[in-house]
């Protein structure tokens, strides 16, 4: 499949099987993350994989949509992040999605889905993932193997059209 065709094969995956992730496709997940551009290449960006049973307990505490995963990516950006002088603008999220979404699209092209989680809270990751300390958190990505109700939601066939989402001037 070709990078289009992933994309659209993607969708947010809201139940998982207990099919454990193989460390290959972890590993191939982390290396797409891996090999993304960052602003003034600072390369600000760290990914935790969660996986040990304890720590999944961890990340239940944190936000409510862990969907069954037994595979959690985090992803987060330090104050290494290239700040734009004309505005301050901090780059590290603007670098932390870019290499989180291009784990998600490795995440489909290895047969595995996943969902980009904002709704999380960024004090108790704090306090239960101490590692992460010197870092804001950006996304949790619950991946895996989908379980038979792991379909897409009506939201995903929900796109605006292309004349409404693009303009040709
Ligand atoms: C920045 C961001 C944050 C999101 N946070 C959540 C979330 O906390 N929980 C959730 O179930 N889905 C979350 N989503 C998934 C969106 O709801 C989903 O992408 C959207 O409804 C379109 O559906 P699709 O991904 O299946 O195409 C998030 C997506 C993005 C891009």
């Amino acid at each position: 499949m070709d990078i289009l065709g992933t994309m659209q094969a993607r969708y947010s995956c809201r139940s998982f099987s207990d099919k454990p992730v193989e460390q290959e496709k972890i590993d191939r997940i982390i290396e797409a993350a891996r090999c993304a551009p960052s602003a003034v290449n600072r390369q600000p960006v760290h990914v935790w994989v969660v996986k040990s049973p304890s720590r999944i307990e961890d990340m239940k505490a944190c936000t409510r949509y862990t969907f069954n995963s037994t595979c959690i990516l985090m992803f987060g950006y330090s104050d290494d992040a290239w700040v734009r002088p004309f505005d301050n603008k901090r780059f590290g999220d603007v670098d932390a999605t870019i290499a989180a979404t291009q784990a998600m699209l490795e995440v489909t092209a290895q047969g595995l889905e996943s969902t980009w989680v904002g709704y999380f809270d960024p004090a108790v990751v704090k306090e239960r993932f101490p590692e992460t300390k010197g870092y804001t958190i950006t996304a949790l990505f619950p991946i895996g193997y989908p379980a038979e109700d792991g379909t897409p939601s009506a939201r995903h066939s929900e796109r605006k059209g292309k004349e409404e989402f693009s303009t040709i001037l």
